[in-house]
């Protein structure tokens, strides 16, 4: 079973797929947790640079295709073996972040994008993709603080730094996504305190898995 989580910046995916892990392993269930970039070696120095003062000259074109490149080694390397031996693989960010964030808030053409994403993950798509929604004003505050808390204004802030229109197209690329397949797609609202969308997303996970929670 592969999982994927998305959303715009600050929506709590990376809290709420760890709180994931936890419950799962707490149940004796293999799980992985992975994330794009940085889930391989390629990954984790191709993310300082897409995510760092090195990539802010990057053009649209290229950035696609360093996140592209990431994507194809990962599953190469991480994700299709980790499938292959019956663990449940948990993904912070994959396809669809590419589609919304290069395709509806970059502007390049989603059906290509669509298009080199079926080539980079050669058929390795996701059982189900979670995408944790909330306002574009409620991530952005939610994600500068966390930056400031963490020192990673630098390192890791330059899609932060975008006005708020471009994570307005990104929120309506996903809800779009969502809408044109709701049997991959569930939107979980995601404002509120971490424990209270988690009360929202382990249900979810749970009957995908087929796992029976004790009342
Ligand atoms: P995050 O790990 O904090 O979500 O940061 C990853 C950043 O990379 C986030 O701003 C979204 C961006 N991103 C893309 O633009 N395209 C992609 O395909 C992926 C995987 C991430």
């Amino acid at each position: 079973m592969f999982i994927t989580f998305e959303g715009i910046e600050g929506c709590g995916k990376s809290t709420q797929s760890r709180m994931v892990l936890d419950h799962l392993q707490q149940r004796g269930v293999s799980t992985l947790w992975t994330r794009q970039p940085g889930g391989c070696h390629l990954g984790v120095r191709l993310r300082s640079l897409l995510l760092g003062r090195e990539g802010e000259g990057l053009t649209p074109l290229s950035e696609l295709f360093l996140y592209l490149a990431d994507r194809a080694q990962h599953v190469a390397q991480v994700i299709r073996p980790a499938l292959a031996a019956g663990t449940v693989v948990l993904c912070d960010r994959f396809t669809d972040s590419t589609v919304a964030y290069q395709g509806y808030g970059r502007g390049l053409d989603v059906s290509l994008i669509h298009q080199l994403n079926t080539v980079a993950v050669d058929g390795c798509w996701p059982d189900l993709t979670l995408i944790l929604d909330l306002p574009v004003e409620t991530g952005l505050a939610r994600a500068r603080s966390r930056n400031a808390d963490q020192g990673q204004t630098e390192a890791e802030g330059r899609f932060e730094a975008e006005e708020a229109a471009f994570h307005q197209r990104i929120r309506d690329g996903y809800l779009a996504l969502a809408a044109e397949n709701p049997s991959r797609y569930i939107v979980i609202p995601a404002d509120g305190a971490p424990e209270e969308v988690f009360g929202r997303v382990w249900p979810t996970v749970c009957s995908r898995l087929e796992i029976i929670e004790q009342q």
